[in-house]
């Protein structure tokens, strides 16, 4: 399995395509699809209902992309969220330093100075990608924030795009507190866009200029940080296995190259067919944000604390997880071919739960009022999300159609449904009865009308 397959699937069955094809594309850009869609709101909504609707413990909300520009010197970001880039002097091209140094050279260069970064590509002969020189810029840092002018008059009117979804939630802290009657331990959970003019992106969807995250900032004590890092991380792998990902590895950062912010991040990585890289990652990020905050809004941020009597700052742990690249996780894992009777299949073994189609019903043929049947059927199966009437080609082309793009179940509606044929099974009339296909063992059942959304509901989505 390769990325290549991936890429061709993807777009040959609508769920992502390459962004303003028709202009010949545009950095790295994608367009989710039909089903990519429903693969990504599944993801969210499942997302949603396990970490803030089943959590007494953990509310949502929704903030804006543009926020007050302090937010971002407060948080770091203007100072720190940098890479290290240089340009091909013979060929322009832009590529971050440290990436091709660890690529060429397996050196890592994380915490290390411009110069330094240089001196390395000087004295290990590092050659640009493109066009082979050795020919480099100085080492620059470049932000990744994505920059943009706000209309109001006055002084500077730099706004930002937001780099992650977490600081809406630092900036809504008191306001949670205030309204919510929420006490320590508390999550406060979003899920958004975040923007990041990233120097080389690539490998498909996973390193995008714009993308979506799903994060908790989870307020704490700050001496039971330990114990809730942990469950944590416990919780997040419980996430893998309720959507069906398997190949997740836990990686410990080293404390020398923690992020600005952070006391301890363990990311959890996916072999994606590329290399093992991070998919989610779990920081504790101290109080950092909320004293951040605090210093650079003037605003008092502490809440106060019943057992002590004292005002304290909360501390916070950040649980947080990549649309996309959970998107593209659930593709590679779930891809595979496999030989069949009549030659070959491309198939999605996707979790049900996470399915962009939970259930293809197929009439053999329109007329004779079989057209008529699947749509009453396709009305009884909608109660498990989004199904689909597919009633054009033959059935086995709709079956390979449904197997690509990950549909556990296929119901067909035939002539003996219809009680025009002579079948019967076991002396007893085959009418009111469908057959419903399974998309991993392929195997074929007949099933009453009456019981099928009860069967259905047994053997596929309530496993
Ligand atoms: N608030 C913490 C934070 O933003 P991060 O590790 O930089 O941490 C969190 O990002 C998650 O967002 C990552 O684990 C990854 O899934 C996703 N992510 C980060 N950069 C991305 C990019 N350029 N394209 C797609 N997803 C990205």
């Amino acid at each position: 399995m390769n990325m290549d397959k991936i890429v061709s699937l993807a777009k040959r069955r609508g769920f992502a395509y390459p962004g303003s094809e028709i202009y010949g594309g545009f950095a790295n850009s994608y367009t989710y699809g039909p089903y990519g869609v429903e693969l990504k709101k599944n993801i969210k909504d499942l997302w949603w209902k396990t970490f803030v609707q089943d959590r007494p413990d953990v509310v949502g909300i929704d903030g804006d992309i543009i926020l007050h520009p302090k937010t971002w010197k407060a948080s770091g970001h203007l100072d720190n969220f940098n890479d290290q880039m240089v340009d091909c002097k013979k060929c322009k091209t832009r590529v971050r330093a440290d990436e091709l140094i660890e690529e060429q050279c397996k050196i890592e260069c994380e915490g290390l100075s411009n110069e330094d970064v240089k001196k390395l590509m000087q004295e290990n002969n590092v050659t640009c990608p493109k066009c082979g020189a050795v020919d480099w810029t100085d080492v620059r840092q470049f932000n990744l924030m994505f920059s943009t002018q706000m209309a109001k008059t006055g002084e500077d009117d730099t706004a930002y795009l937001r780099p992650e979804t977490a600081q809406a939630i630092f900036l809504e802290f008191k306001n949670i507190v205030n309204t919510m009657r929420v006490k320590l331990p508390f999550g406060i959970a979003q899920i958004g866009k975040a923007f990041r003019n990233e120097i080389t992106p690539g490998n498909f969807i996973f390193r995008r200029l714009e993308f979506e995250q799903m994060e908790i900032e989870y307020f704490i004590f700050e001496d039971s940080w330990e114990k809730l890092f942990d469950q944590w991380l416990r919780d997040m792998k419980s996430w893998c296995e309720l959507i069906g990902l398997k190949k997740v590895h836990e990686r410990e950062h080293a404390k020398e190259k923690l992020s600005h912010y952070s006391k301890r991040t363990v990311d959890l990585e996916f072999d994606f067919p590329f290399g093992r890289k991070e998919l989610y990652g779990l920081a504790y990020r101290t109080d950092f944000d909320l004293g951040q905050h605090e210093t650079h809004s003037k605003k008092e941020l502490r809440i106060h604390d019943e057992a002590s009597g004292k005002k304290i700052l909360p501390h916070v742990l950040e649980p947080t997880w990549g649309v996309d690249r959970t998107v593209l996780a659930l593709l590679c894992d779930a891809y595979d071919e496999e030989k069949v009777e009549d030659g070959e299949r491309v198939v999605l073994h996707l979790a049900p739960i996470i399915a962009p189609v939970k259930v293809a019903v197929m009439p053999l043929m329109k007329k004779d009022g079989m057209g008529e049947k699947a749509q009453e059927i396709f009305d009884l199966v909608k109660v498990f999300g989004n199904c689909e009437l597919d009633d054009g080609g033959s059935i086995g082309k709709r079956y390979r159609r449904q197997d690509e793009i990950g549909t556990p179940v296929c119901v067909t509606v035939d002539y003996d449904t219809m009680g025009k044929s002579v079948e019967t099974r076991h002396g007893v009339s085959l009418q009111d009865t469908v057959t419903i296909r399974d998309r991993d063992t392929m195997k074929q059942e007949r099933v009453k009308i009456g019981e099928l959304v009860e069967k259905l509901r047994k053997s596929f989505f309530d496993k």
